[in-house]
């Protein structure tokens, strides 16, 4: 017996960032799920490529070129979605990306630049889609990607770090002003994700593995996938009665103080025979 468990069949979505990595994976799941999906990208091939694949395998999807940290970009491509796909019902923002320096030596461009890049880019889309949500009188739900450094402090982070923090922070504010509507608004939260833009070479990726291992519980980065499916859960009826939430999706990266590069945890090495390397 088949079940429509997310409550998505035939609803409308749209994805910023939606062409690749976390965002491609997320454009799927949706489609995977019933809804129709716009594929928004900065890169118009990016865009085309994942819309395209999705309605070979008979999903039904759009491509869209826009820029969400541009409000006349942002509205443009909100109006083409819902002209060709009728009023839109979820979104997702999967866009973001570190720029790294000490404060000391950041200059105001970096650090305006992590805002706009981490920050504007969901409230833009958000705002936009939530207006329209309001002017049409549907509930919905709204989901972006935040990260632990928008919970936790490290050296270069201040950027990113305090853009993420700021994303934490609206995703509260906004399923406060618009809770009262059915819309709910939430964050899904990597702590490191494989995701394609990140490309080491083999020594660079065992130090990687070695340094994921030794702080995060689960022992691995995520793949790209693992937070699509974070985020369908949170776009989702699944997820009817949480909203103003920023879901760990971190592998148990933050849960545990003593897991931050201080040690491994498990049982004590005396309790047990062949805990594994
Ligand atoms: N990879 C990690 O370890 C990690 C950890 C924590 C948080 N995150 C967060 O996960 C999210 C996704 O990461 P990813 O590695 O999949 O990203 P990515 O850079 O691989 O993909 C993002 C997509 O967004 C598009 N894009 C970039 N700027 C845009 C803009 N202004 N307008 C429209 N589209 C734009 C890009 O073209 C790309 O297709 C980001 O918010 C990032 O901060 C990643």
């Amino acid at each position: 017996m088949s079940q429509d468990i997310f409550g998505l069949t035939g609803k409308h979505a749209i994805v910023w960032g939606g062409g690749f990595g976390m965002g491609e994976r997320t454009s799927f799941r949706l489609s995977e799920a019933g809804a129709h999906v716009a594929v928004v990208d900065l890169e118009q091939a990016r865009a085309e490529k994942i819309a395209g694949e999705i309605n070979a395998a008979g999903g039904k999807a759009i491509a869209l070129q826009a820029d969400a940290t541009s409000e006349p970009s942002v509205e443009a491509a909100l109006a083409a979605a819902e002209a060709a796909l009728g009023p839109v019902d979820v979104m997702a923002t999967v866009i973001g990306l570190g720029v790294w320096d000490q404060v000391v030596e950041m200059s105001l461009d970096t650090f305006n630049k992590s805002i706009l890049l981490n920050l504007t880019s969901f409230f833009l889309p958000a705002r936009a889609v939530g207006r329209s949500l309001l002017k049409n009188k549907k509930s919905g739900a709204i989901a972006c990607v935040s990260s632990v450094s928008g919970l936790t402090s490290a050296p270069n982070h201040a950027g990113y770090g305090a853009a993420k923090a700021g994303m934490i922070n609206l995703v509260r504010t906004m399923a406060d002003e618009w809770g009262p509507y059915g819309i709910r608004v939430n964050a899904a939260m990597p702590g490191s994700a494989a995701t394609p833009r990140l490309t080491l070479n083999e020594a660079g990726q065992a130090a990687m593995n070695a340094a994921m291992k030794a702080k995060i519980p689960l022992g691995r980065a995520a793949t790209p996938d693992e937070l699509a499916k974070a985020i369908l859960f949170l776009l989702s009826d699944l997820a009817s009665y949480v909203t103003g939430h920023n879901l760990h999706v971190d592998g148990g990266w933050t849960s545990n103080f003593l897991m931050q590069g201080q040690g491994k945890g498990g049982p004590s090495q005396a309790s047990v025979v062949n805990w594994p390397e």
